[in-house]
Formats: structure tokens, sequence, C-alpha cells
């Protein structure tokens, strides 16, 4: 802005100074009116072919030479210039993307810098919650162009947690806040080398999946026989510490057990208060009552977070104070606040159970005979024996294929992965992607080193791969990802997959 100002101003002082000039001298011709310029006399020629002449030439070497620097000084600013404002652009739509990357949750799901995390998701097959998981996006770009990523922007992806974001896929945001997301998926983009340094963790992790399998859906069961052992305790539960709500409230509220204060935390008046030795604003009756019903309730009521808050609290009709949760002490009518709020979560929970207990037991006997086939399937496992005759008996090198292709294909390729162990299919069953199981690979790939390029490259969108493919740009490249040697094992397993 400094010289474009500098300049114009120079531009309008030199032609006012010429309007200036003119003027003036047709005013002092006018004054004279001598004779017409042809008759009068001018210079001689000494003096209009040197000195003035000198004088004129000078002045045009002079203007020259400022036009000379001040113009590529212009040109070159002016390019910088632009640059800075299209640099402030991209700044500001990286910032508005983190904005809509923190106002649409994109890191409740796929961590707060893109790292990757998971989404509660209600597998169909089963009927159980379980944790999708959501894959890392600070390395997206490597994977898809950016108009491959947009798409998942836009549309989402069906049969995932993944939402339509942009407004043709149905969602939220306009075209302009899907390309700020891209500048700033863009902008969180970790270093290649970072990303292929995390080939080993990524392998690591899958590896250890295997090897937990079977602990983890154990697990799984034994949290499901819980859940249905508490279905079937929950009448008796409830008949016994049903009416705790009810008597709470008589507690708190009947008289010669109510004060004014206790009673108010039902908005009712205590016509005629007991004795509060400690004025804290619960009887001495009252106190005795709540700590030995509260007792009734934590020993009765099923494990959970309501008893977990409960179980601090303890009133003594000699000490105002009890201890709320986090172990900082209450005021007792804090506490009996709080007595109140819990002990009617765990009756409503009771009632709701009791109320609901055919669906619910239905429910939860199917999750756990999915979950008990599981374990006996083991869909997951891989025939490590076998396998190895693939890679000339390299067991290790097995393992590692095993690794990275949970780690980086079985997301898409393998039904269930996403939801966990328990629900994972035989890898390569094909979920999001085709099947690679049952030598299909071979067949669409023929040549070992054209289905290792298909997998370097993706797909692209309209364009045949193999022998009969035809890709959607769905299939990410993994050239950027994976060193070469990682991507030679993986296709080995691929084409050995059974
Ligand atoms: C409710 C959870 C959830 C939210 C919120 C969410 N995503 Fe996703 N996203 C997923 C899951 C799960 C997948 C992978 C789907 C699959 O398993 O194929 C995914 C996939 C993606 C992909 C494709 C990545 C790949 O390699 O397959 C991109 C890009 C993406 N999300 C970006 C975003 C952005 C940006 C936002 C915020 C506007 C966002 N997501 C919000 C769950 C979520
Ligand atoms: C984000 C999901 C996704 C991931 C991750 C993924 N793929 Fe794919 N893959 C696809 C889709 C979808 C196709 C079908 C092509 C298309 O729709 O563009 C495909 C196609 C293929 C094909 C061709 C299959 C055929 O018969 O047509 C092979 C082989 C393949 N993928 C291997 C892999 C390997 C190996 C990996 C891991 C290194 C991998 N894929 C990771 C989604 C994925």
């Amino acid at each position: 802005m400094g010289t474009g100002a500098v300049v114009l101003g120079l531009a309008v002082i030199s032609v006012l100074a010429w309007v200036g000039f003119l003027a003036q001298r047709s005013r002092v011709r006018r004054r004279h009116e001598a004779d017409p310029l042809n008759q009068s006399f001018f210079m001689d020629d000494d003096t209009m072919e040197t000195r003035r002449l000198n004088g004129i030439l000078s002045s045009a070497l002079v203007a020259t030479v400022v036009l000379a620097i001040i113009m590529p000084v212009y040109y070159l600013s002016e390019s910088g210039r632009q640059e800075a404002a299209a640099a402030r652009f991209d700044e500001i739509a990286v910032e508005r993307g983190h904005e809509w990357y923190l106002e649409f949750q994109c890191g409740d799901c796929h961590g707060p810098s893109g790292g990757g995390g998971g989404a509660d998701f209600v597998e169909a097959r089963s009927g159980l919650t379980t944790s999708w998981a959501a894959p890392s996006i600070d390395d997206v770009l490597y994977r898809y162009t950016p108009d491959e990523a947009r798409f998942w922007l836009v549309y989402g992806r069906a049969g995932t947690p993944m939402p339509a974001w942009g407004a043709e896929g149905g969602g939220p945001l306009n075209e302009q806040q899907i390309d700020e997301l891209l500048a700033y998926l863009d902008h969180i983009t970790i270093s290649q080398p970072e990303m292929v340094g995390q080939a080993d963790s990524k392998v690591d992790l899958a590896l250890a999946r295997l090897v937990g399998a079977d602990d983890s859906v154990a697990a799984l069961i034994e949290r499901q026989q819980a859940e249905i052992d508490a279905l079937a305790a929950a009448p008796g539960q409830l008949d016994l510490i049903g009416d705790a709500t009810d008597r709470l409230e008589a507690l708190l509220t009947n008289p010669a057990t109510c004060t004014a204060a206790s009673a108010a935390l039902y908005s009712l008046p205590c016509d005629d208060p007991g004795a509060d030795g400690d004025g804290d604003g619960l009887t001495d009756a009252a106190e005795i009552g709540l700590t030995g019903l509260l007792a009734e309730v934590i020993a009765t009521a099923p494990a959970g977070d309501p008893v977990l808050v409960l179980q601090p609290l303890s009133f003594d009709p000699a000490n105002p104070y009890t201890t709320g949760s986090g172990g900082t002490p209450i005021a007792d009518l804090e506490g009996a606040k709080v007595a109140i709020t819990e002990v009617d979560n765990i009756v409503r929970n009771l009632n709701l159970a009791v109320a609901n207990a055919d669906l619910l037991a239905a429910g939860a006997a199917k999750g756990l005979a999915f979950l008990e086939e599981a374990a006996a399937a083991r869909r997951w496992a891989f025939d490590f024996e076998s396998l190895a005759d693939a890679f000339d008996g390299d067991a290790a090198a097995a393992q590692r294929a095993a690794g990275l292709f949970n780690g980086y294909c079985a997301r898409c390729h393998t039904a269930g992965y996403s939801a966990g162990v328990a629900f994972t299919k035989e890898a390569g069953s094909g979920a999001f992607g085709p099947s690679l199981r049952g030598g299909r690979s071979i067949t669409q790939f023929p040549e070992f080193e054209d289905q290792l390029d298909f997998i370097i490259e993706g797909s692209e969108n309209g364009k045949q791969y193999g022998v009969n493919g035809v890709g959607r740009g769905w299939m990410p490249g993994f050239g950027p990802v994976l060193s070469e040697a990682d991507l030679r094992l993986i296709v080995t397993l691929v084409r050995a997959l059974p």
C-alpha cells in the first residue's frame, strides 16, 4: 500500500504541476499580447541547442530513472501484497475450519487433534452398544485426494457413525464451510515421516488386539451376564426399597421429624418442627432415620453411579456437615438434597427395569448368545500356521502382514472390524470395500505387481482397474502411507486369504 500511495501522490502532483504550468504560460502570453510566436524573437541557437536542450534532456533522464526505480519496486511489492492477502485468506479458512471442527464435534469421534477415536454405535446383528472406531484424519489427505476427502465430508459414510455434513448429503454445512474444513484438515496434517513412522505401533496394536481377543470377548460376556443378573434381581430389589423415596420424604416433611428447611426441599410447610441439635436444618430424628435408610438402599440397590454418590453421605445429629462426592464437606441440608436425587434415580431405574423386564431380558439374552457364538467361532483369528506357507515359512513376516492388514485395510475390507473384535468376521470378508477372500483378489489381479500398483495408487472415480473393477475413488492409495516392503507383505497376505 505504501508504494502505491507514493506513486499515486507523485502522479497527482505532476499532473497538477503540469496544468498549473500551462495555465501560467497562457496567462503570461495573453497579458503581453505580443507578436505572434513565429515573428517574435525566441532564443538564439547557442542557448537553445546547448543550455536548454541539456536542461530538457537532463530532466527527461531524471524522470526515466525515477520511473525505472519506482515501477519495479511497485511491481515487486504488489505481488508480495497479493501473496500476503492470499496467505491471510488461507489462514482465515483454517481458523474457520477449526471452528467447524469444534462446533460440529468432529473431535468427539476423530479425536481432538484428528488422531482417531471412536463413536458409540448400536451393532445391528447383536443389538449391543459398542464403540465404532473412527479413523485418524490428520493423515487422510495422504490417502485421499482433497476431492475424494470432500466426498466423505459431504455425504458421510452410510452404515457407519460418520454423518453427512454437506448440504447435498443432507447435512448442515455449505460448500464454503466444507472447503474450510478441508483447509483445516490440510493444516493439521502430520508430516509424512511421522505417518510412516506410525506403522510399527499400528501393527503392534493390531496384533495385541488379536492376542487379547479371547479375553476381551470373555470380558464382554461377563458384562452381559452381569446385566442379565441385574435384570433378574430388579423385582426383589424393588420390593425391598421401592418405598425408599416415600420414606425419605416422610422423614423430611412429617410432624416431629421435619424442620421448615427440610420440608421446603419438597416445597411443603413443617407444622410441628422437631428438635434440631446441631441447627443444620435436619432434625436429630431425621438424621438418624436418613443414615439408616441410606444404608439399606446402598446394600440393596444395583451397583452404579447413584450408589457411589450415596456412599460417602453420613448424617450425625451432632455434626452439621456430611461428606459430598469428591470427599469435600457439605452442609447436611445439601447432603439431604443429594440423597433425594439419587434415591429417586435408583427407584426409578428399578421401576423401569421391572416394567420392561421381558423386552430387556430378551435383548440381553440375544446379546449374550451373539457373544458366546462369537467366542466359539473366533472369526477374527488368523491361521498363522497355514498362512506362513505363503511367506516361505517366515512366521514373523506372516504376523507383520496380518498386523498391517488389520491396522490399515480391515476397517473397510473385514466386516465388523471397526465395531470390535467380537463383531469381526473373517479377514477380508468384505464390508465397505469388496471381499478379498476365496481367490477373488487373484481373479481381479492375476499379476502380483498389478495388485501392488493398485494398492499404491488407490482407485479413481470412473477409472477401470484390474480385470473388471470400476473405481469410485473410495479405495485410498497407500503409496504415501506405507513402505513398499510392507505393501508387498500385505499383497502377499491378501492373495493367500482362504
Ligand atoms: C459420530 C462420530 C463422527 C463424527 C461426529 C464425525 N465423524 Fe468422520 N468418521 C466417523 C467414522 C466412524 C468414520 C469411518 C467410517 C468407516 O468406518 O468407514 C469417519 C470417516 C471420516 C472420513 C473419511 C476417512 C477415511 O479414511 O475413511 C473423514 C475425512 C471424516 N470422517 C471427517 C470428519 C469431519 C471433518 C467431521 C466433522 C465435521 C467428522 N468426520 C465427524 C465418525 C464421525
Ligand atoms: C476407506 C476404506 C478402504 C480402505 C482403508 C482400504 N480399502 Fe481397498 N477398497 C475399498 C473400496 C471401496 C474398494 C472398491 C473400489 C472403489 O469403490 O473405488 C476397494 C478395493 C480394493 C481392492 C480391489 C478388490 C476387487 O476385487 O475389486 C483391493 C485388492 C483392495 N481394495 C485392497 C486393499 C488393501 C490391501 C488395503 C489396505 C492396505 C485396503 N484395500 C484399504 C475401500 C478401502
